[in-house]
C-alpha cells in the first residue's frame, strides 16, 4: 500500500477521493498526442472543480457554467483570459459584476435571445466590448436556433459584441465516429454558411466532443482507434478555425479513486452484503444501471485474486437505492478492509444525493507528481445544511 494511503488512513477514518496529478497530467499528454496539434484543450470544471489548478499551464482554457464555479477559479487564480463563461443560466448579477470588472477578459457564450440582450445591455452599459461564442443547440434546451445564431451575427456590426465563433456541445460519452463526423460535417457546413450569407469567418469553434470513458468491466471502449477516427475527420474538414475541445470526463476521470471502508458484513436470505461508510451519495458512475455494471474495483493491500464469494456491495443511506454495486467477486473480505474504485476523478463525487441522512461528505487530498500529499477538504458535515436556523422576518 501506498505511504500516502498510509497516512490519510492514519487521520482519515472514514471515505475520501484522492486525485493523482501525475496521472491527470499524463492523461492530457496521451490526449494531447492523440489528436492533431492544433487542436486545443477547454476543462470542463464542472467535471471536478477541485484539480482546476493544477492543469493551468497544461489547458488552453477553462469552461466555467456557474458564479459558484467562476468564484472558485477567480480564488484559485486561473487568468480569466483563459475562461469561458457558460451555461445555460447566466444570473445577471453574476454577469454584470464580471462585465463590470475591467480586469476580467474570459470569452461569454449566448445560450438564447435574451442572454445576447443581457450581455448587449451590459457592453452598452460599461462601454465594453465583450467576447461572445454563441451556443447552437443540438436539440435540447441548451443553445439556440441556426436562425437566432444568424441574427446575432448578422447584427455584429452594430453593437459591442465580438463573436468571435460557436460553441456546440451534444452530449456525453459519444462512442461513435459516425455521429462525429456528422456533427462536424454540420459545423462546418453552418460556419461556411455564415461565411458566405454574413461575411463572417469565425475565428474558433468550441466543441464539447464528449469523449467517452470506460467505467465499466466489459465496456468495449478502443480509445486509441477513437481519437485517431476523430482526429481523421478534423482533418478532412475543408476549413477550420481555430478549434477547442471542450472536455470533462475524458480529462478527470482516470485520476480519481474513490476509497470506502467496509463497516459491516452480513448474509441475507443467502445474499452477501457488505456495507461501507460510503455510498450512492458520494460515488455515482455515469451509465450505472440498478447497480448491475461492474466498476473498477479492488480491496486495499489485497492482490485481484478473488474468492468465489459475490458481494452486494451497499452504503450508509437508509435507502433501499444505495447499492454500489451487485454480484462484485471480492478477494476475501473483512471489517475494516478498504474498497478502492477507480476512474473516480469526473462528476463520481459531486452527482450523489448529497443531503439525505445528513451523513459527512468524504475529505479531497491530492497526491503531486513528486509524491507530496495535501488535504484539499476536510470530511464535510452535511448536518450543518439541513438543520434549522430560526430567523424571525
Ligand atoms: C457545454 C459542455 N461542455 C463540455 C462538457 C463536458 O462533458 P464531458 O465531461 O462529457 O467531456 C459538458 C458536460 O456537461 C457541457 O455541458
Amino acid at each position: 500500500m501506498s505511504d500516502f494511503i498510509e497516512k490519510i488512513r492514519n487521520e482519515c477514518e472514514s471515505s475520501f477521493y484522492v486525485f493523482d496529478i501525475g496521472e491527470l497530467k499524463r492523461r492530457i499528454s496521451y490526449l494531447r498526442e492523440s489528436l492533431p496539434p492544433y487542436a486545443e484543450l477547454c476543462y470542463a470544471v464542472k467535471a471536478n472543480p477541485f484539480i482546476s489548478e493544477e492543469i493551468e499551464n497544461d489547458v488552453e482554457r477553462f469552461e466555467i457554467c456557474s458564479p459558484g464555479e467562476a468564484d472558485i477559479c477567480k480564488a484559485i487564480g486561473i487568468d480569466s483570459k483563459k475562461m469561458v463563461i457558460s451555461g445555460i443560466y447566466k444570473t445577471p448579477s453574476f454577469i454584470e459584476a464580471l462585465v463590470s470588472d475591467e480586469s476580467f477578459k474570459g470569452i461569454f457564450t449566448i445560450e438564447s435571445v435574451n442572454q445576447y440582450e443581457l450581455l448587449l445591455g451590459l457592453s452598452e452599459k460599461y462601454g465594453r466590448e465583450l467576447e461572445v461564442l454563441p451556443r447552437l443547440t443540438n436539440d435540447s434546451q441548451f443553445g439556440m436556433d441556426e436562425a437566432d445564431v444568424e441574427t446575432i451575427i448578422s447584427r455584429r456590426a452594430q453593437n459591442r459584441l465580438n463573436v468571435v465563433g460557436i460553441q456546440y456541445f451534444s452530449g456525453t460519452q459519444k462512442t461513435s465516429l459516425k455521429k462525429y463526423r456528422r456533427e462536424l460535417e454540420y459545423l462546418s457546413g453552418f460556419l461556411g454558411r455564415l461565411r458566405e450569407e454574413y461575411s463572417f469567418e469565425a475565428r474558433e469553434l468550441e466543441y464539447g466532443t464528449g469523449f467517452p470513458v470506460s467505467y465499466f468491466a466489459g465496456d468495449k471502449l478502443d480509445e486509441p482507434a477513437l481519437l485517431s477516427g476523430f482526429s481523421d475527420i478534423l482533418e478532412e474538414l475543408p476549413q477550420k478555425p481555430r478549434i477547442i475541445l471542450e472536455l470533462g470526463r475524458s480529462i478527470a476521470a482516470s485520476c480519481g479513486k474513490y476509497y470506502t471502508h467496509i463497516v459491516d458484513i452480513k448474509k441475507n436470505k443467502g445474499q452477501n452484503y457488505a456495507l461501507t461508510d460510503g455510498g450512492m451519495h458520494h460515488i455515482v458512475y455515469f451509465g450505472q444501471y440498478m447497480a448491475m455494471k461492474q466498476p473498477f474495483v479492488s480491496v486495499l493491500g489485497k492482490d485481484g485474486s478473488v474468492s468465489d464469494v459475490q458481494w452486494t456491495v451497499c452504503g450508509s443511506l437508509c435507502s433501499m437505492n444505495d447499492i454500489i454495486v451487485k454480484q462484485l467477486a471480492l478477494p476475501e473480505i473483512n471489517v475494516g478492509d478498504i474498497l478502492c474504485f477507480e476512474n473516480a476523478g469526473a462528476y463520481c463525487m459531486t452527482e450523489g444525493i448529497s443531503l439525505l441522512l445528513s451523513r459527512d461528505l468524504p475529505a479531497v487530498y491530492l497526491v503531486r507528481e513528486n509524491g507530496e500529499l495535501y488535504r484539499l477538504r476536510k470530511p464535510f458535515e452535511t448536518k450543518q445544511l439541513n438543520m434549522p436556523e430560526y430567523e424571525k422576518i
